[in-house]
């Protein structure tokens, strides 16, 4: 393989507002942005994390390859929500092999769907214990088959190669990775806070020490002021983000946002405390927070974070240490959608040859 070029992928992000896809090319050991677009869609295709519209869906996808030109037909697409399960189980230590062979037996006490339901993958991470007593620490990550199937079809269907199924908290890790330090005994909490899922991923070491998905983030914003209000989707979205609509001023669902700010808040800090519970001793407080995805363009919002968490939040960048050619795209563009790229970007980082 030395001489053969690395086979580059698109990253496919399929969110419940908006597809989004990025590609690369390799340029002098860093990576150089190549396509870039990011398509909307209406809240009736995919709905808590369920593809109700899956024509939509392949026509947005189709019309991303169409009219960028993507030639690349390899894609990677990312499943998180309910149908994902991410735990570090300890196990007494054995070979790969060995792993190989029994992970199944040993996957099923630790997840609550039928074993034969899943895909199992897994990483051992580390040893831990004395002589006598050695075992490992291994990352179990189990996805169900029907949410896999179900998102490849839609991948096939638009005449794409899915060779990557990821998980999106992992992705985040890989875009954080590539754009920020890492410093060690330093744990950070990479949160994307999109339209249907708010993704926690806490990662320490360079390896994720602790994730969580939980179905909050911007369209409960939508659907308070929508309920308060009485007003459409799309005023809701534009209130949101600042604007006045006939009949309601920005300044009157201020204290929407604040309250469903809080209940995001108050969930992150229950992650944390659960962090906190249940990680090793040896484990170091989270110093800080990154955080990414639609949201976090809220106005106030980050700061309104930082005060509730009593931690220095920041918002990531996933261009950071991309090279974008000058006159290849539009700043303004990709300052508009760097919050939301974070997955998509992680995405496109990975390579056919991965699992
Ligand atoms: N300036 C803004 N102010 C407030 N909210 C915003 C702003 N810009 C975008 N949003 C909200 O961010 C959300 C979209 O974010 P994002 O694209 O990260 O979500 P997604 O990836 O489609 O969804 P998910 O990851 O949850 O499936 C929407 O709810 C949108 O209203
Ligand atoms: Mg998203």
């Amino acid at each position: 393989m030395l001489f053969s070029k690395p086979k580059q992928v698109v990253g496919l992000d399929i969110g419940t507002s908006s597809i989004k896809a990025f590609q690369f090319k390799e340029s002098g050991g860093g990576f150089q942005l190549v396509h870039a677009d990011v398509r909307p869609l209406d809240p009736e295709v995919i709905v808590d994390g369920t593809v109700m519209d899956a024509e939509r869906v392949v026509s947005t996808i189709r019309d991303i390859c169409r009219e960028n030109k993507i030639k690349v037909k390899n894609v990677a697409i990312s499943v998180s929500g309910i149908s994902v399960i991410v735990k570090k189980i300890n196990l007494p230590e054995m070979t790969e092999d060995e792993l190989d062979e029994s992970i199944q037996w040993e996957a099923e006490q630790y997840i609550p769907f039928d074993i034969d339901d899943v895909n199992i993958d897994y990483q051992i991470l580390k040893p831990i214990g004395e002589n006598g007593n050695r075992q490992m620490e291994v990352l179990l990550v189990a996805v169900k088959k029907d949410k896999i199937n179900e998102y490849t079809g839609l991948v096939e269907e638009a005449g794409l190669t899915p060779v990557v199924v990821d998980v999106d908290a992992f992705a985040l890790e890989n875009m954080y990775e590539i754009n920020y330090e890492l410093n060690r005994n330093e744990a950070v909490a990479l949160i994307d806070i999109g339209a249907g899922l708010m993704n926690i991923n806490v990662v320490q070491d360079g390896m994720s020490a602790f994730t969580r998905d939980i179905s909050i983030g911007g369209n409960q914003f939508s659907e308070a002021i929508q309920k308060e209000f009485g007003v459409s989707f799309e005023d809701a979205e534009r209130l949101k983000r600042g604007e006045d609509v006939e009949g309601v001023t920005f300044e009157e669902v201020v204290p929407i946002l604040e309250s469903v700010s809080s209940d995001i808040s108050s969930e992150i800090l229950r992650s944390f405390d659960f962090y906190r519970a249940t990680s090793a001793k040896s484990k170091d407080a989270i110093s800080r927070v990154m955080i990414c995805g639609g949201c976090s363009r809220m106005k106030g919002f980050r700061d309104y974070l930082a005060k509730n968490l009593g931690l220095e939040v920041g918002v990531i960048n996933p261009f950071q240490n991309i090279e974008i050619l000058e006159g290849s795209f539009d700043f303004d563009f990709i300052q508009e959608i760097a919050p939301t790229a974070a997955v998509g970007i992680g995405l496109a980082l990975r390579r056919v040859d991965d699992k």
